[in-house]
This record gives structure tokens, C-alpha cells and sequence, in this order.
């Protein structure tokens, strides 16, 4: 059974190792998240240190997916910086390892990010992902309302401009 959890800043920085291998080899799998292939463990780790300042600051949610005791899947709430913003979140990073995918484990991530975004004052959650991706497919069968598309927004990992398409959600 895998368990689904929110870590406090020190156990982010123990988990990145974990975190990192996750990142890199959903990068490495073709996911636009940021990052352009080839990417290694080592490229991973100050993006992992930064969340976990950032979760320090009390500026993001960060949850993980467990099974067997090793972290196979991740997602993120960042609370949006701007003071006429404090009921906003901003869903980041949904990971899912390819060894761990179709078990359901992005959606208990998903079901306990808003859980959590919502127990904070959270009332309307956004993400954005890349244009015909597999996740683009999975945001709806999880209550998430399409915006729209922005044509070039990124690039895919391996090269080539990507379009972007923007779902909201309210959670209260
Ligand atoms: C997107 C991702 C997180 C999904 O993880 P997962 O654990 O395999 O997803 P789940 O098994 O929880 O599936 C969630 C739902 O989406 C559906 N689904 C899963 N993969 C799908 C696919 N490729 N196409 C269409 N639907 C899909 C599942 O059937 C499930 O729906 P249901 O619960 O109504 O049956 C994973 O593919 C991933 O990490 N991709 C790379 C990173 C990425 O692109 N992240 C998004 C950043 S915005």
C-alpha cells in the first residue's frame, strides 16, 4: 500500500536523494517540468534544496508518494507570494517514477494536496502542463476545469517548443 505524506523542511532535505531520482527520470521520460535531457541526479539536487527552503519559509506544501519506505512520486502547493493573493495556490511538480505510474498514486497525491491547500484557506488552486502530455489527460478525471492554451510556452525536454495548457480548481 503506498502511503502519501507531507514532510516537514528537514525531512525534505533527507529525501532529497529520493526526490532527485524521481525529477530525473521524469525528465529523463520526456516530461516538460522545467528541465531540458540530459539530466542527472547532480543537475536535480539544487532544485530539490530550493523547495525545501522554500517549505522552511512555510511558501510551499510538499508532499510525497511512499512504497516499500522509498519515495516514488511528489507533488507541490506553493502559496502565491502576492498579498492580494493569500486564498491562491500554485500546483507544481506532480512526479510520478515510470516504475511506480497507473497505480493511482497521482491521484492520492493530488486528493491530499487539496486537501491540505484547502485546510490552510486555500480556495482556488492552478497548474499548468504541457499540451498533450499524459498529465493534460489526467487533470480532468480529477475535477480540474481546462483555461485554455498558450502556443510556444516551453520547450519540450529534448528540444522543440511546447504549448501549455492552464487548469483551475476551487477546493473550498
Ligand atoms: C502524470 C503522472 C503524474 C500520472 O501519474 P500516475 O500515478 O501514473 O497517475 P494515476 O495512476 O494516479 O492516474 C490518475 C488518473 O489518470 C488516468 N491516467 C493515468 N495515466 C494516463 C494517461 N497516460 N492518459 C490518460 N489518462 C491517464 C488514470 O486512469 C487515473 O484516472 P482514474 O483514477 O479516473 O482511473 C505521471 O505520468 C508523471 O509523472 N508524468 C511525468 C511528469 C509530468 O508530466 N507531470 C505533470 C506536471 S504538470
Amino acid at each position: 500500500m503506498p502511503t502519501i505524506r507531507r514532510l516537514s523542511a528537514a525531512e525534505a532535505r533527507a529525501a532529497i536523494p529520493d526526490l532527485c531520482e524521481v525529477l530525473a527520470d521524469c525528465v529523463n521520460g520526456g516530461a516538460s517540468v522545467g528541465f531540458m535531457q540530459p539530466y542527472t541526479l547532480a543537475d536535480a539536487e539544487p532544485y530539490w534544496r530550493s523547495v525545501a527552503e522554500a517549505v522552511a519559509d512555510d511558501a510551499t506544501l510538499l508532499l510525497v508518494a511512499e512504497v516499500d519506505g522509498k519515495i516514488v512520486g511528489t507533488v507541490q502547493v506553493g502559496a502565491a507570494q502576492m498579498p492580494n493573493q493569500p486564498h491562491r495556490g500554485d500546483l507544481k511538480k506532480l512526479l510520478v517514477h515510470r516504475s511506480a505510474r497507473g497505480r493511482g498514486l497521482a491521484r492520492l497525491l493530488m486528493e491530499m494536496a487539496e486537501q491540505e491547500a484547502a485546510r490552510r484557506g486555500k480556495t482556488i488552486l492552478v497548474l499548468d502542463t504541457a499540451t498533450g502530455s499524459d498529465a493534460e489527460a489526467i487533470y480532468p478525471r480529477l475535477g480540474w476545469e481546462r483555461v485554455g492554451v498558450i502556443p510556444d510556452y516551453a520547450l519540450w525536454p529534448e528540444g522543440g517548443l511546447c504549448a501549455t495548457t492552464f487548469f483551475y480548481k476551487r477546493v473550498a
